[in-house]
């Protein structure tokens, strides 16, 4: 591995093996999500809790100053809307020469595997990932899942295997029961998406049982910046991920920075 490209993995997985993502790339294909209206007023005092923060170009370009010390994972896939019954049928939408212009550490591609169209979302990935290696920067495989598909351990160990195989560095996915052969059988790290907003207690829940399970970190967007409370939440999902509290312990913490 070059220098390179162990410099900006280890930026983005800390010393402890784990690292947490602050994701706030929905917009690419769900327009002003709730809570991102303006995104630059939700996201800069969550800042100081993220390991990296994962967004498209134009929000680090309108909304994020370049005083910016957190390692950007800048999304280089899109093309469909949620409007589109093909969701997620996604192409390259940023060159790598605009990724290192923006000063990307890592770029996030999403695959589908499973769908009709899995094969462009498999060819352009690794057209990234080859792009993405001559320059020493990790590419993020972001394991997508439509809604004919099943999220279960079976599901997710097959896109996450392949995704690694095809070249990730990291690989996202979601968090089912079984967890544990999602890990075992993917041969680089693992994060998971929070996924949509559920109540606070259950999404800390959620993100203890991937630490315990093995995950090396969490990507969590609609959990934080839709949370009644997005810096208690953040702090708290960030002591789960680092400093290893469990479940309770983080239900008490949240309320506790909540009701501060
Ligand atoms: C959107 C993404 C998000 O970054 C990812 O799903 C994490 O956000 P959330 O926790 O809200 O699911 O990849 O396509």
């Amino acid at each position: 591995m070059s220098w390179g490209m162990e410099n900006r993995l280890s930026r983005i997985i800390r010393p402890d093996g784990h690292t947490l993502m602050l994701a706030v790339d929905h917009g690419y294909f769900m327009g002003p999500t709730t809570g991102l209206e303006a995104l630059g007023e939700t996201v800069n005092p969550l800042l100081p809790y993220g390991d990296s923060l994962m967004l498209t170009r134009g929000a680090l370009r309108q909304y994020i100053s370049p005083q910016l010390d957190t390692p950007i994972i800048m999304r280089v896939s899109g093309g469909t809307s949620i409007l589109n019954k093909n969701l997620l049928h996604e192409g390259i939408t940023v060159s790598m020469e605009d990724a290192i212009r923006l000063n990307a550490t890592a770029v996030a591609f999403s695959i589908l595997v499973g769908a009709e169209f899995e094969r462009d979302t498999l060819l352009a990935f690794t057209q990234v990932v080859d792009e993405a290696e001559r320059y020493g920067i990790p590419t993020l495989a972001v394991t997508a899942v439509g809604k004919a598909l099943v999220r279960d351990a079976k599901y997710l160990s097959l896109a996450s295997r392949m995704a690694a195989e095809l070249g990730a560095r990291i690989v996202k996915t979601y968090y089912c029961e079984n967890f544990e052969r999602v890990i075992n059988t993917c041969p680089v790290p693992v994060v998971i998406a929070g996924g949509k907003k559920i109540p606070e207690h259950d999404a800390l829940t959620l993100a203890y049982n991937a630490i315990r399970s093995g995950a090396a970190g969490v990507a969590m967007g609609r959990n934080i910046f839709q949370s009644e409370a997005p810096v208690a939440m953040i702090r708290t999902v960030r002591a789960i991920v680092h400093d290893g509290i469990n479940d309770a312990e983080a239900k008490e913490m949240y309320e506790e920075i909540k009701n501060a």
